[in-house]
């Protein structure tokens, strides 16, 4: 419980910072307001309709993105982006910069980017080859059912902290894998800024000395505590961090590739010192890791068309069941009105309730994938919705059956592009730091169902569907997709973190593009909602909504929930003569390209 308080503490601080801040926060904010426009000939596309917010919302439209002739990254790292940024301006293509930019995000952003937790990658090659790469993390050999339920019937802790909450990594052959299929230069050229990064050290910016002072309980618990609470005191801003046991491990990565990390010398080690903590994934469990390449779900919404992640992750069906849902209606109603707030909150509440109950690693479950992402089962969904009144949650489980992540979009020079999310699930893990590889380990466990019925961390009350299993992949919100125009041709690239709200977040953001026709800097500050069926609330962000839209949802029904923030996306969009790039200005991250 004291785990859960402290997420929303941790929020609501962030989004108070956010409120006062119209920029991002952090002291190398490659996309703020100081770069944007770097391009003197640059002219925003005119096909764009201005956007209007509700007075209270403390960003105003009309803000610039930052934009590229070439090639761009925008992630939650500036310093990351830029590694990104320069593998392409020395002649690699979009997988190359993601697999750079994702180690770099291993380094320079520690509370999320990561070796020790996994993701979901999903590629647009120009030549029209498509593909989605499932590294996410599988519950470990020794896993059990009802290992977290304790003889009282509770669920414990330990499924966020501590060492049995992590799940078998999956970054380090799902990087190395993406690179040797789509790639094009070695993993020692993509990894060598890493290794520079994490041996020389870089300069604790504002926004990461504020994440360290919020977390300093929690890494102070593990031996994490001696990299970033040197003389116990967090790392503050103009520090420099060095992390000479991660250079060393990127270092054999670099030279031997994934082997280095799954077996020999630095695998004994950090399992040895995981099993003395209490841990239990094994050499075994390392030498079974697999990456899947998965077919992407390709859906279409107004003539346009998604790529995005089947299963382990619920992002992509759940954005296809809402986004079929709401195609049903020939247009949205005005955003930010009681009827967008009623209808786009109705169709989130509805696909969650499928995701809720029926989604499950599929080689442990039969997921009706078909039946979710068709039009015609949306448009039976979309009947549900009335005009008048918000509909109970518990009334639509009968139609059913029978923080911290990070995310980065990066598009080259030849329109090859990588949407690609990754997570330790919360802000630094489980907190675990092995000292002995200089990484943190992932409390993906707590993305099962502990027990069904009980809310895990994110609120999110899940079914059989996803109960943990040996080798059993739990399920992800990760919703990294791409979108093309309706001749095909690249548009967005986008993702987000926040758990359930990574689908909520990412979906607003492509609607604001398509069906608001906001400029891309606009979809990206507007406010957003967010419904995940239970608890049965429709959340919006603070000061998102006017007070009379708020007091017509009451009474429509509605409980609203006006409270922090909805997701945190990084995105990219494709314009005439190059790209625009915009960090989420909820969090502190930055574009860099060229
Ligand atoms: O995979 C998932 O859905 C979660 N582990 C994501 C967690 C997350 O986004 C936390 N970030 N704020």
């Amino acid at each position: 419980m004291m785990r859960r308080l402290a997420l929303a503490v941790v929020l609501s601080i962030s989004l108070a910072a956010s409120a006062h801040a119209q920029t991002p926060r952090g002291a190398t904010d490659a996309g703020s307001a100081q770069t944007l426009r770097a391009r003197r000939d640059y002219v925003a596309p005119r096909d764009r309709i201005p956007a209007h917010f509700p007075p209270e919302w403390p960003i105003r439209p009309g803000g610039a993105p930052f934009v590229a002739r070439h090639a761009i990254v925008v992630s939650d790292a500036p310093l990351a982006s830029r590694v990104g940024s320069e593998i392409m301006r020395r002649g690699g293509n979009a997988v190359d910069a993601a697999v750079a930019t994702e180690f770099a995000l291993a380094v320079v952003y520690p509370e999320a980017g990561n070796l020790g937790g996994g993701g979901f990658m999903v590629i647009h090659m120009a030549d029209g080859r498509n593909a989605a790469l499932d590294y996410r993390e599988m519950a470990p050999l020794a896993a059990t059912r009802d290992m977290y339920v304790g003889p009282d019937g509770k669920v414990s802790e330990q499924s966020i902290v501590g060492p049995l909450a992590s799940g078998v990594p999956g970054a380090v052959a799902g990087l190395t894998a993406a690179l040797a299929r789509y790639g094009t230069m070695p993993l020692a050229t993509v990894m060598q800024p890493a290794i520079r990064l994490a041996e020389q050290g870089f300069v604790v910016d504002s926004a990461m000395a504020n994440t360290f002072a919020d977390y300093a309980d929690y890494i102070g618990k593990f031996a994490g505590a001696s990299v970033f609470l040197p003389g116990g005191q967090p790392l503050r801003a103009g520090d420099t961090l060095r992390q000479p046991a991660l250079a060393r491990t990127l270092r054999a990565i670099a030279r031997r590739g994934r082997a280095a990390f799954y077996q020999g010398p630095i695998a004994e080690a950090w399992t040895s010192e995981l099993a003395r903590a209490g841990g239990i994934i094994t050499m075994e469990d390392l030498r079974r890791y697999r990456p899947v390449w998965r077919t992407p779900i390709r859906s279409t919404y107004r003539g346009n068309t998604l790529l995005t992640m089947p299963p382990a992750s619920s992002g992509g069906v759940t954005m296809t069941e809402t986004l079929n849902i709401l195609e049903g209606f020939d247009t949205l109603p005005p955003f930010g009105s009681t009827q967008w707030a009623h209808v786009v909150g109705s169709a989130f509440q509805r696909a969650f309730v499928d995701r809720n109950a029926k989604l499950g690693d599929p080689a442990f479950v039969a997921v009706p994938m078909k039946e979710l992402t068709d039009k015609r089962y949306a448009a039976r969904l979309r009947a549900t919705i009335g005009t008048t009144r918000a509909t109970p949650t518990t009334s639509l489980t009968a139609i059913g059956e029978g923080t911290h992540t990070t995310h980065a979009s990066i598009a080259d020079a030849r329109g090859n592009a990588v949407a690609v999310t990754t997570t330790l699930n919360e802000l630094f893990g489980s907190g675990v730091y092995l000292a002995s590889a200089g990484f943190f380990l992932n409390d993906e466990m707590d993305d099962f169902t502990s027990r069904p019925g009980v809310p895990n961390m994110y609120g999110l009350v899940q079914g059989e569907a996803n109960a943990i299993a040996p080798g059993k992949r739990m399920l992800s919100a990760m919703s990294p997709t791409i979108v093309l125009d309706p001749r095909g041709k690249l548009l967005l690239v986008a993702g987000s973190r926040g758990g359930p709200r990574i689908i909520t977040s990412t979906t607003q953001v492509i609607m604001n593009v398509l069906d608001y026709r906001m400029s891309l800097a606009d979809a990206m500050s507007a406010p957003r909602l967010h419904h995940q069926a239970l608890p049965d609330t429709l959340r919006v962000e603070a000061r998102g909504l006017a007070p009379a839209v708020n007091d017509s949802l009451h009474a429509m029904g509605y409980q609203t929930d006006i409270n922090g923030t909805v997701g945190r996306v990084n995105a990219l969009m494709r314009v005439r003569g190059g790209y625009e790039g915009v960090s989420d200005p909820r969090g502190s991250g930055g574009a860099a390209g060229f």
